[in-house]
Order: C-alpha cells, then structure tokens, then sequence
C-alpha cells in the first residue's frame, strides 16, 4: 500500500474530477494563435497557472507589496462566523433553523483563506460538503489532501476545470442538491474580468443557484496609483517572473523559442479604465518561432503582449454590480486600512 495515498479516509471523502481534458489543449493552441495574431497581442490570463504559475502565484500572495491576500486574510479571520451567519440567512447566529450550506468556491488555488470559511461553517454545522473548482489539477489535488487532513468531518468534490465548463456541469447538480450553497470567489478573481465579462459570468453563476444563496465577491478597491502598481511589480521580480513564466510554457508546450530575458514585465494603472493593466514587452525588434502552432511572431520594439487586467473597484459599483446580476448585496467588510472588500451578494 502506498503510504500516503492509499489513506482510506481520504479515498472516501475525496472525488476529484478532471473535466475538460479532450480538447483543453486545443482550445489553449486555438487562444495562443488568435492572440498573438490580433492587434494588440494578447495572451489569456487563466493559461498563467500551470504548475510553476500556480506556486509563483502563492508566492506573489506572500510579498509585502501584494496587500491584497493579507487584507482578504485580516477580513476572513475577524468577520468568518459573521459572513456564515449572514449568509445563512440566520443574523442571530443560532444555527438552529436553518438547512445546511455546501461550500462551492470558484479558483481555489492553495485554499489557504478558505479555511477560515470552513472553519465557521464545521462549528456551525458539524459537517460540510466543499466543492472547489481551479483550473490547476496540481493545485487542485494538493489543497485537497491538506485540507481532508486537517478537518475529518470534511467531504470534497473536486472539479479540475475552467469556470464555464464547471458551471455547465453543476447546474445539472445543483438541482439534486438539498443544501443551500455559499460561493465563494476570493482574491481579486472578478477583478480579472472586463465589466461586460463580469456581468456575464455573475449571470451565469446566478442561474446556477437559487433565491436565498450567497456568494462572497473578493474585490480590490481603487487607491492610489503608486501602491497598485508596487502590488503588480513588486522589488523582487516574482511577479515579472509569474508573467513571462507564459512564454516558458509556450516554449513548452508548443516548441516556441521565446527569449524571456528578451522581454520585461510592465503593470500600469490605468486610471480613466480603473484597472491595473499587465504586459510582456518585447526589448528590440525580434522574430519568434511557434512550430507547433506553424507560425512565426513579429515583435516590434517595446510592443506588447497584454496578458491581464486587474479592476478595481468602488462600494457603488459593486452594489449596482449584483443589483445587475440578480443578486443583491446584503453586507460588505473591508480591512482596517480600507484598502480591499468582500461583498456578500444574495441570490434574488
Ligand atoms: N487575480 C490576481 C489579481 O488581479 C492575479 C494577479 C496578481 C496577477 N498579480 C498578477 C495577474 C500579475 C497577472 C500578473 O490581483
């Protein structure tokens, strides 16, 4: 017997599920061909977290530049049981009227925050069922042991997959599903997305649940200009080495031969757009070859490869954000220096 993996307990408290894997990686050679031919260039921020990716992400959330995890942590670890309670639909906390929540959390990565969540609702309620979803099968199953060790009342299914294909399939679920659910989408996750796209995805996740669910919006809120670029570009360079870590995977996974000392890291705020935006700028003129995908990129001096937007936001818009979306939001904590959010929105 294996003597870690064969751990029976584990074994029946785990289902991973690796959804998506037939065409993933020609959807992936699909999004890489069309964004590097369109004008501007760009690459598509969920191909950042592959296995290196992932662990660089975990070590940007340590960096004293990157405020944001440790806000969302100060957040989590004073107001969990009342996020619970609110959420739950149970503002005096006595636990005792209510049917259960499962947890589903979207992009769980390591889960490190998640556990102040979990924590609340096991004392709350015994038992809990969390379904995490993140596109990195490696991050995935790692968080997944740590997690069963650490809590024995804990059941988990697990879903390796990108957002929409994991909506699709819970959607069918969700309807068999007795529990009321709590959604958790942390980080600066929303942030990620244009507005129109955020909209779009928050209706997606609202025909999911039904009227009286929650879900909890993580979402960075709009400062000055000189912290939110230091949190992009921090002194050390892990996060230039988490962006040009998707030329390595491209040289990878299709052959290419980027040069990423041929490149720089670039993260600007752009006020007006209310966002930090990320690229890859190429230092001088170059050719770089792409044989899997049969093409050859042209790279003028300092042009760029837009490889992420960060939004940020303010109270207003995030109320008017779940007021658009079917939800409302019910209750929102910030840190004590203000600097970041987490939203409460109610399923209408
Ligand atoms: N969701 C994170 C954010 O917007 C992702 C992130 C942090 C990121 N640092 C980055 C993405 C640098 C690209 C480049 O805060």
């Amino acid at each position: 017997m294996p003597p870690t993996d064969g751990d029976p307990h584990h074994a029946a408290r785990l289902r991973l599920h690796q959804l998506d894997t037939a065409d993933a990686r020609a959807a992936f050679a699909r999004d890489v061909a069309s964004g590097l031919r369109s004008s501007p260039k760009q690459l598509f921020p969920k191909y950042f977290y592959d296995e290196l990716g992932s662990e660089l992400f975990d070590a940007i959330c340590l960096l004293p530049e990157y405020y944001l995890t440790r806000a969302e942590n100060e957040i989590l670890a004073e107001s969990a049981d009342e996020i619970i309670t609110s959420a739950a639909g149970d503002p005096t906390g006595s636990g005792s009227t209510t049917t259960p929540l499962a947890l589903l959390e979207l992009g769980s990565g390591s889960a490190t925050k998640t556990r102040r969540i979990i924590e609340a609702l096991l004392k709350r309620q015994g038992t809990l069922l969390y379904l995490p979803v993140d596109i990195s099968a490696s991050a995935l199953d790692a968080s997944a042991h740590a997690l069963l060790q650490s809590y024995p009342a804990l059941h988990i299914e697990a879903y390796a997959s990108d957002y929409d294909t994991a909506l699709a399939r819970l959607a069918g679920e969700r309807r068999e599903r007795a529990e009321r659910l709590l959604v958790l989408f942390l980080g600066s996750n929303i942030g990620n997305f244009d507005h129109a796209v955020a909209e779009q995805f928050l209706r997606a996740l609202r025909g999911v649940l039904r009227a009286g669910d929650a879900l909890l919006v993580g979402a960075d809120l709009k400062k000055d200009r000189a912290v939110l670029e230091a949190a992009y570009d921090d002194a050390l360079g892990v996060t230039a080495a988490f962006n040009l870590n998707q030329l390595v995977r491209l040289n990878r996974e299709f052959g290419a031969d980027f040069q990423p000392r041929a490149f720089r890291h670039v993260a600007e705020y752009n006020e007006a757009a209310g966002r930090v935006e990320i690229y890859i700028e190429s230092r001088f003129a170059q050719v770089v070859a792409l044989p899997a995908l049969d093409m050859e990129i042209t790279f003028a001096e300092g042009e760029r490869i837009h490889t992420e937007n960060s939004y940020k936001y303010d109270a207003a818009e995030l109320d008017a954000l779940a007021e658009r979306t079917g939800f409302h939001c019910l209750r929102r904590w910030t840190d004590a220096a203000g600097r970041f959010s987490s939203n409460l929105f109610i399923a209408r």
